[in-house]
């Protein structure tokens, strides 16, 4: 094992990380310096300062990344509508590139030759993070300590607490908790009676949705302003991008929106079922496929979806910081830049709908599209040529296979 100096550990005070920080400090020997991010998780982040106090961190750094979080990577991959799979919204796979970045940084800041995470040796996250830092920075070795040590099981993990004193909340030494990941843009929730996708999913691992059954009865209306591609403001009130998927979160919660049961292929390679929560960035998607559906062209919409599944693997399997992710991006943002306008959503038992849209910037025209009398000129002949010569090759086909 090659000498480590100093190591900058992603924390967040949890059972699993401050067993990680004790096993760190006593595997390497060295001064551990824990960074916490605020991404909008929904828990008290000052606890972690005092464990980590309590653990003999003396660097400890508190980070708040919701706006930065939201503005520089929730919102570029929303103007694509970034799906995985179809469903997905990537609401983990988002974040890891930012935490990256910024061990990246407080690494660099700190002279640490390493950084350390705590996703285990099965996921996605594992690999998110450290094609992230290496991306970024390649003399920065990275320690995943799930992958390296002994610890095989949760059993040996509550032992390994015990045995080093490190405080195991009475509620985790029972049964086991969901493997959960939260922030701004949703609530996954993996393991436990979830792992058989035979099984319904009971009701309580929901955190921040309520179930569509027992939404209001009443719809609500709500506005969404787009400018270029993103959202800048809900209801006519202009609020940062942190502040406006905050508020989204909340009416999308209380009416059911955006809960996703689903079985996913992991890129390390086997199916996985979880369960998630995304009220704000689904009511995003769908106004933001609105907003488009009367901004963009034709074609360069359907450019867009035919290059989004790419987009949104590249994404899942960790390629943030990779040139044909950043490549895509700018054929993404190119699109957006008459992507500006208002669109009215009504919240409903569970769904989104878009039930109007209107733009300064719209490609849509009344006059041409209207049954009525026009006054543009289209000429009803021009549209018998056009199918003509569309039918001939069809003609062709169906003489020689004689239908
Ligand atoms: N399967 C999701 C992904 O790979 C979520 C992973 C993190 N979630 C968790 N509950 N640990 O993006």
């Amino acid at each position: 094992m090659t000498k480590i100096e100093k190591i900058v550990l992603s924390y967040s005070g949890g059972l699993d990380t401050s067993i990680i920080l004790k096993w760190l400090q006593e595997t390497y020997g060295c001064e551990v310096v824990t960074f916490t991010a605020d991404l909008g998780q929904g828990e008290e982040l000052e606890p972690a300062r005092a464990k980590a106090e309590m653990s003999g961190v003396k660097d400890i750094r508190i980070v708040d990344l919701r706006e930065e979080f939201v503005r520089d990577f929730v919102f570029p991959m929303l103007r694509a509508n970034a799906l995985y799979e179809g469903q997905y919204l990537l609401g983990s796979s988002i974040a890891r590139p930012l935490i990256a970045k910024h061990l990246v940084g407080i690494a660099r800041e700190v002279g640490a030759d390493a950084v350390a995470h705590g996703a285990t040796g099965k996921g996605n996250d594992q690999i998110r993070f450290e094609l992230a830092v290496n991306a970024l920075d390649p003399s920065i070795r990275v320690i995943a300590p799930w992958r390296q040590w002994t610890i095989r099981s949760r059993m040996q993990l509550l032992e390994y607490a015990e045995k080093h004193r490190i405080l195991v909340p009475s509620d985790k030494r029972g049964e086991a908790p969901f493997s959960i990941d939260a922030n701004l843009l949703h609530t996954s929730t993996e393991g436990k009676i979830l792992e058989n996708p035979a099984e319904v999913a009971p009701d309580h691992v929901y955190q921040r949705t309520v179930d569509p059954i027992d939404a209001p009865d009443a719809p609500e209306i709500i506005t969404i302003r787009f400018e270029r591609g993103d959202p800048i403001s809900v209801n006519g009130k202009a609020v940062t991008p942190a502040a406006l998927l905050t508020k989204l979160n909340g009416l999308g919660g209380r009416h059911g929106v955006g809960r996703l049961d689903l079985v996913e292929n992991r890129f390390i390679g086997m199916k996985s079922r979880g369960i998630y929560e995304t009220p704000g960035g689904t009511i995003l998607l769908a106004a933001h496929r609105g907003i488009e559906s009367i901004t963009l062209d034709r074609a360069a919409a359907h450019l867009k979806d035919e290059i989004m599944p790419r987009y949104a693997e590249l994404i899942y399997n960790g390629f943030w910081f990779a040139p044909e992710r950043e490549m895509l991006q700018a054929l993404i943002d190119h699109s957006q830049a008459f992507v500006s306008g208002e669109v009215t959503l009504r919240l409903y038992k569970g769904s989104a709908s878009v039930i109007s849209r209107a733009s300064p910037c719209s490609l849509y025209s009344a006059d041409l599209v209207t049954f009525e009398e026009s006054a543009i000129a289209f000429d009803h002949h021009d549209a018998e040529g056009f199918i003509r010569l569309n039918r001939l090759r069809l003609r062709s086909l169906a003489a020689r296979n004689g239908r």
